[in-house]
This record gives C-alpha cells, sequence and structure tokens, in this order.
C-alpha cells in the first residue's frame, strides 16, 4: 500500500476526546455467573475490567464533542463525519446521522464497518476527503459490543466492551501527518468471527491470535516501509486492544519495546473501533506524544481484516 501521494493535501489531527459507560464490570462480577477467575483472564488476555452500556450514537456524540472542545472547530465547520463501527444502533440509517444531527453538524456523514481496524480505515477515508477539498472531518472510532456479546459464553464474554474515542482532522498547508497508511482483507477468514444480524459474536479465539499477531505485523511493516522509515524510529505505537499477549507478540515481531505502546485494555477490555481511538487520545492526554514524533497506528480485526498508518505527530508544514 501507497505512501501518501506527493502534494496531496496533507492533515493533521487537532482535537481529540473520548467516551466511557459510567458502569464497570469487573473480571470477579463476570466469574460471578461464568466458569472463570479473575487471575485467567488477566493472565490469558490482560483485561482487568471494561465498561459496559449506551448506544453507539449516545458514546459517539460524546468523544466528538470533547474533540471539538478541544480543536475549537463550531460544529458548523465540519465538512464531514465518518463513523466507524460495526455495532450501529439500526440496520438504517447510519448512527452516523443521529450523530450528526445531536452535533449539529450540517455536513455529508456516513458510517465505516471493517471491525476493530475500522478507525484506521475510517482515518485513511478522512484523509482522502481532506486530499479532494474538505478542510476539516469528523472522525470517530464507537462500538456497543455488549449488544451482541453471549454473556453466557466464556469464549468471548470476557473480552469485549463499549467505547467510543474521537479526532478532529484538518487540513494544512504543508504535507501534513499521514506518511504512509496500509488497509487489508482477507475475506476468506469471514468464519473465524462473526455476528449475524440479531444474533451474538462467535470466535474461534486460538486460530484469530494466531492471524492476528501475522497481519497486525505485516500491514505495520507495509506502512513503515512505504514511510520510509524504521520500527525504532517509531515513538508511540498505539496498536488494538484485544489482548496484551497480541500486541506483546507483535510488538516483539516489529521491534518495538512494549515501553512505547498505547495500552488501556487493562481498563476497557476490546472496545473494537474504539480501541485504537481510547488508546491513542489516552496517551495523548499523558503527554506521551510531542510534535514531530512518529506514531504507528495498527488494527487487525473481523473479516480479517488490518489497517495500519504512520503519522508525524503535528504533521509539517
Ligand atoms: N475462563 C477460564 N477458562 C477459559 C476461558 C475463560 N474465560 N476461556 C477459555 N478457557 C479455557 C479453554 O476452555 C481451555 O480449556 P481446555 O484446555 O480444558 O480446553 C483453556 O482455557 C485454554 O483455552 P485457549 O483457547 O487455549 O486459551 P488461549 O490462551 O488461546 O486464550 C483467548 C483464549 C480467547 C483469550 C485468546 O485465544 C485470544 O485472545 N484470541 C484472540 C481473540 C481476539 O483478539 N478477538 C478479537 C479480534 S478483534
Amino acid at each position: 500500500m501507497p505512501a501518501t501521494s506527493p502534494g496531496a493535501r496533507g492533515a493533521t489531527i487537532t482535537g481529540w476526546g473520548s467516551a466511557l459507560p459510567s458502569k464497570v464490570v469487573t473480571n470477579a462480577d463476570l466469574a460471578r455467573t461464568l466458569d472463570t477467575s479473575d487471575e485467567w483472564i488477566k493472565e490469558r488476555s490482560g483485561i482487568a475490567e471494561r465498561r459496559v452500556g449506551g448506544s453507539t450514537a449516545e458514546l459517539s456524540i460524546e468523544s466528538a464533542r470533547r474533540a471539538l472542545a478541544k480543536s475549537g472547530v463550531d460544529p458548523s465547520e465540519i465538512d464531514a463525519l465518518v463513523l466507524s463501527t460495526t455495532t450501529p444502533d439500526r440496520t438504517v440509517p447510519a448512527t452516523s446521522a443521529r450523530v450528526q444531527n445531536a452535533l449539529a453538524l450540517t455536513c455529508g456523514a456516513f458510517d465505516v464497518n471493517a471491525a476493530c481496524s475500522g478507525f484506521v480505515y475510517a482515518l485513511t477515508v478522512a484523509h482522502g476527503l481532506i486530499a479532494i477539498g474538505a478542510r476539516k472531518v469528523l472522525v470517530i472510532g464507537t462500538d456497543t459490543l455488549s449488544r451482541i456479546t453471549d454473556w453466557t459464553d466464556r469464549n468471548t464474554a470476557v473480552l469485549f466492551a463499549d467505547g467510543s474515542g474521537a479526532v478532529v482532522l484538518e487540513a494544512c498547508d504543508g504535507p501534513g501527518q499521514l506518511l504512509a497508511w496500509d488497509i487489508d482483507s482477507d475475506g476468506s477468514a469471514e468464519e473465524l468471527l462473526y455476528s449475524d444480524i440479531g444474533g451474538h459474536i462467535h470466535m474461534e479465539g486460538k486460530e484469530v491470535f494466531r492471524r492476528a499477531v501475522r497481519i497486525m505485523v505485516d500491514s505495520a511493516q507495509k506502512s513503515l516501509t512505504a514511510a520510509g522509515v524504521s520500527a525504532e524510529n517509531i515513538s508511540l505505537v498505539v496498536p488494538h486492544q484485544a489482548n496484551i499477549r497480541i500486541i506483546e507478540a507483535a510488538c516483539e515481531r516489529l521491534g518495538i519495546p512494549m515501553e512505547r505502546a498505547a495500552t488501556v485494555l487493562r481498563y476497557t477490555g476490546n472496545t473494537s473501533s474504539a480501541s485504537i481511538p481510547l488508546a491513542l487520545v489516552d496517551a495523548l492526554d499523558a503527554g506521551r506524544v510531542h510534535a514531530g514524533d512518529l506514531v504507528l497506528l495498527v488494527g487487525f480485526g473481523a473479516g480479517m481484516t488490518a489497517g495500519s498508518a504512520v503519522l508525524r505527530w503535528g504533521g509539517s508544514t
């Protein structure tokens, strides 16, 4: 996949925000109804607790309001809303319709569904919109996986949860932040992780784990190569938050020390589209990212999909 075309109008993230439901579900809570334990869940996944509740629109509105406030951009200035979700509130219309109305946006709004890679897909699409003339784009990643989780299935119930993260992307004069990007799909892996309409998540956990590490590393390496940078130049990697062991294995293969990884899954669980922006917002709020730093976003998900992006924080003007 390509490096950003020379001469394309660049963009930078100027605002960010996140939202989590108030209800906390701990591992001990789950162990009351499932044949599992706090120890097993922590050791096998790195998750200690997760947040559950709210609709995809409600969480999106909350995180987007924070991102808009942080950027100082008025809702009327937004030229497009791209909402990544695999758990829309309705089949029709797109959940972005309700979010657009609640935020008083006056622009086009649409959903993107690439499962847990969705935020990287949405961010890539938003950069494309800016390259062809949009000035300010709101990008949100939200999922409410608790609504499609079978809470009697210990294989999946311990992993999935709800949350939202959003960024405001603005056109800038120079080449912008996105040095390179990659999006991948392998539809032959569909049966490994799916939920039918009205149904629950089914997952072949071991095989998803095995492929996840491989496709994350593969996608990240494509983006790093296209950007002309090496893993050791990456100041912060923001991986999809599915399992701490997947993140550790991918970082090891990429040659990026775990100290440079942004992780929130200990208290969020796997929030699909929200997981990368939640971890990014957490790292930004903690002051872990400075102008000029190279940031690698990398996700994988049902499909199976993968996506990655190399950003130079703050862009260059
Ligand atoms: N609590 C206790 N025991 C559990 C359990 C739970 N919640 N879930 C499974 N087990 C049991 C299994 O039944 C198995 O028992 P057995 O040895 O008697 O058969 C044992 O624990 C080991 O199961 P296994 O599947 O080998 O565990 P694992 O180390 O692969 O971890 C996952 C399971 C699901 C945590 C892990 O495979 C994973 O994270 N996969 C990727 C999932 C993912 O990322 N999905 C989202 C993609 S976006």
